[in-house]
């Protein structure tokens, strides 16, 4: 893989193993990133159709994965679009569905795309290039609208005094001033009392977080995503997430539940009146994390959850 695109993809062998995949299928990759699952599910045989918002990770995957010929297809789009994607190819249905959420390692590790405030770099935070940018957004938003973002996307106990005092800062802003990602990570540390700050991340890790997943609309494309899953999976068909926090992986078991389940009866009622038929059937009966062994490798590893269901009419 490039040095200067890669991406050490998370709990491979085990998404993969339970995609089956195998010549004569074809699969969807919904978060391309670096290619790293794309490639094991070629390495079998598969033929992958992959989409990823940022034009970047479409450019790099391609060309890595590009001696798998015809085998191979990118481009770039929204999954939450997979059914229109597919279509526009001329496709009805998939033999398997992936989607590796949150963002990759190269898009961290780029200061001009404001993911990290490991360094300095504009906040912008948009995957794809498109639509408002977190600078926007903080200038957009009113303290208490700010402060439910940070709450919900974030789960930061201390949103309100976080986003007053983001809120001031952005109001003292003079003509051509901007906030940098570096700076923005010192006022929300500052926001915060010192004696409570959280041991193992940073205490600006929340608000990031939430910032990012509030101008990429995160939870609405998994959410579409999700939805998408009936019309898009051939009988058979698997779909697996990986999601990296608790916000995801709570509206990926509460979908797959709603998707085994199929029964709308009252609780209480002794035997089943609504008739109403299951058509996917869960594949992992607990979300499947990394092993020690990866975790120690790639720390990242620590918080996936993979989920797994399989459509069965
Ligand atoms: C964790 S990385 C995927 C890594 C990949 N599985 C690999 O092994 O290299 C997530 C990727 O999904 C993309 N992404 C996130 N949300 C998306 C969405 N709604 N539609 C399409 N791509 C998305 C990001 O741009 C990023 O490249």
């Amino acid at each position: 893989m490039s040095a200067e695109f890669y991406h050490e993809s998370v709990l491979a062998r085990e998404a993969v193993a339970l995609l089956c995949p195998a010549p004569g299928k074809l699969l969807f990759d919904g978060t391309l990133g670096a290619g790293g699952h794309a490639e094991l599910l070629l390495a079998e045989g598969a033929a992958v159709i992959a989409v990823d918002k940022d034009p970047r990770a479409v450019a790099a995957a391609s060309a890595r994965l590009a001696r798998y010929g015809e085998a191979f297809r990118a481009v770039r789009a929204d999954f939450r679009d997979a059914k229109n994607v597919l279509a526009v190819l001329g496709i009805a249905g998939v033999d398997g569905a992936l989607v590796d959420l949150g963002v990759s390692s190269p898009q961290l590790d780029d200061p001009s795309r404001g993911f990290s405030f490991r360094s300095s770099g504009p906040l912008d935070m948009r995957m794809g290039g498109e639509g408002e940018t977190v600078a926007e957004l903080l200038a957009r938003v009113d303290e208490r609208e700010l402060a439910r973002i940070l709450r919900e996307y974030g789960e930061e106990p201390f949103a309100r005094p976080v986003a007053r005092a983001i809120k001031k800062a952005v109001a003292t802003l003079g003509p051509g001033d901007v906030i940098d990602t570096t700076h923005l990570a010192e006022i929300v540390s500052g926001a915060i009392p010192r004696k409570v700050w959280p041991r193992r991340i940073h205490p600006a890790t929340r608000t990031f977080q939430a910032l990012r997943i509030a101008v990429n609309d995160e939870l609405g494309a998994l959410a579409a995503w999700l939805d998408s899953l009936p019309s898009i999976l051939n009988i058979g068909g698997r779909a697996a997430t990986i999601a990296f926090h608790s916000l995801e992986d709570r509206m990926v078991k509460e979908r797959f539940r709603g998707l085994t389940h199929a029964c709308t009866c009252p609780r209480d009622l002794p035997v089943c009146a609504c008739g109403a038929q299951v058509s996917f059937a869960p594949v992992t009966r607990k979300a499947v994390q990394a092993s020690n062994g990866e975790i120690a490798e790639n720390p990242r590893a620590r918080s996936a959850r993979l989920r797994v269901v399989e459509r069965i009419r």
